[in-house]
């Protein structure tokens, strides 16, 4: 089987990126008069330069399990909504008081915090309207089954409980930290897998392969974005470093070092590649993306 090198996966990814950007702009209102501030405070959050990498996972898997583009582009998008309002509320002074995003100011410093919210807020409710739309798919009961999967990991049992641990504060516990990236990163980035299987109506042992895979892939996400944190370079990243040591936060750097979170990564590639083996070469943009995912530098 052919290795991918990081440069072509990236122009891979680039592409997917453009894919839904595009249909993102088609998809978020656009309106005249006073709340033409918020929409285009959504449409600012939403747009901007994010790396799309959900919406690149969502996207492949819907390629590996012959989903109509059109349906998993806009299972994407609702998701890309979700991403983006979930980082517009993550910056906002109330919970990690960010001021830049994405290289450029923050929503509520480009806008202020009550736009901000609203935008957000605005997000949210814009991806269930995408995924209710006739045009997502053709079976009511796969819409209803998509809405329900995204708002499970979108809410209290998902991101935002995340959320609320991580402003509770976990302090000391590699058991605590592992839980609320489970909760914060790991459930949206499981739904960029969930989305389109539900499109695909996949069997259960598809479905359980894919999510463990989902899984370690989160969890190695968030323990590069601690990396990152701790010593990437803000200019790349464009968002500020050091913040969870900052503020006395524990992930999985501060607690386990540099070197030890290294190992765990390297542990964890071959890990998560494993879980692929039964969909062969079918898997073989998602088995590169696993480096992809270890080896960015932003
Ligand atoms: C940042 O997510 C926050 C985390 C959950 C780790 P990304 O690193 O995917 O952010 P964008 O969308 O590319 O800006
Ligand atoms: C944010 O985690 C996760 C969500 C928005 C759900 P972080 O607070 O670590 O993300 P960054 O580092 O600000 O992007
Ligand atoms: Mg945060
Ligand atoms: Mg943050
Ligand atoms: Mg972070």
């Amino acid at each position: 089987m052919p290795v991918l090198s990081n440069g072509e996966l990236g122009q891979r990814v680039a592409e997917a990126a453009d894919l839904v950007t595009v249909a993102l702009d088609e998809l978020l209102p656009r309106a005249d008069g006073p709340e033409g501030r918020l929409t285009e405070a959504m449409r600012y959050s939403a747009l901007g330069p994010g790396k799309r990498l959900r919406t690149y996972f969502a996207l492949e898997t819907g390629r590996m399990f012959d989903v109509p583009e059109r349906s998993t582009l806009r299972a994407a998008c609702a998701l890309e909504c979700i991403h983006a309002y979930s980082l517009v509320h993550d910056d906002l002074p109330a919970m990690d008081d960010d001021d830049t995003r994405r290289g450029r100011p923050s929503a509520h410093k480009a806008y202020d915090e009550a736009t901000a919210i609203l935008a957000g807020d605005a997000l949210q409710t814009a991806a269930f309207e995408i995924l209710a739309h006739p045009d997502t798919h053709s079976d009511g009961a796969i819409r209803a089954e998509l809405v329900a999967r995204l708002a499970q990991a979108a809410g209290a049992r998902g991101m935002c409980g995340g959320q609320m641990i991580d402003i509770l504060g976990v302090r000391d516990d590699l058991g605590g930290v592992a839980r609320m990236q489970r909760l914060k990163t790991g459930a949206l980035i499981a739904c960029a897998f969930e989305l389109p299987l539900v499109l695909a109506r996949a069997k259960d042992s598809e479905r359980h392969a894919m999510l463990a895979f989902a899984h370690d892939l989160g969890l190695a996400y968030q323990i590069v974005d601690d990396l990152l944190d701790a010593e990437g370079d803000p200019e790349r990243l464009g968002k500020a470093v050091g913040k969870d040591a900052g503020k006395g936060k524990a992930n999985f750097v501060t607690l386990l070092g540099v070197p030890a979170a290294r190992e765990r990564l390297a542990l964890l590639r071959e890990q998560t590649k494993s879980h692929l083996e039964p969909f062969g070469a079918a898997a073989e943009f998602l088995r590169a993306s696993v480096d992809f995912v270890l080896e960015r530098q932003s």
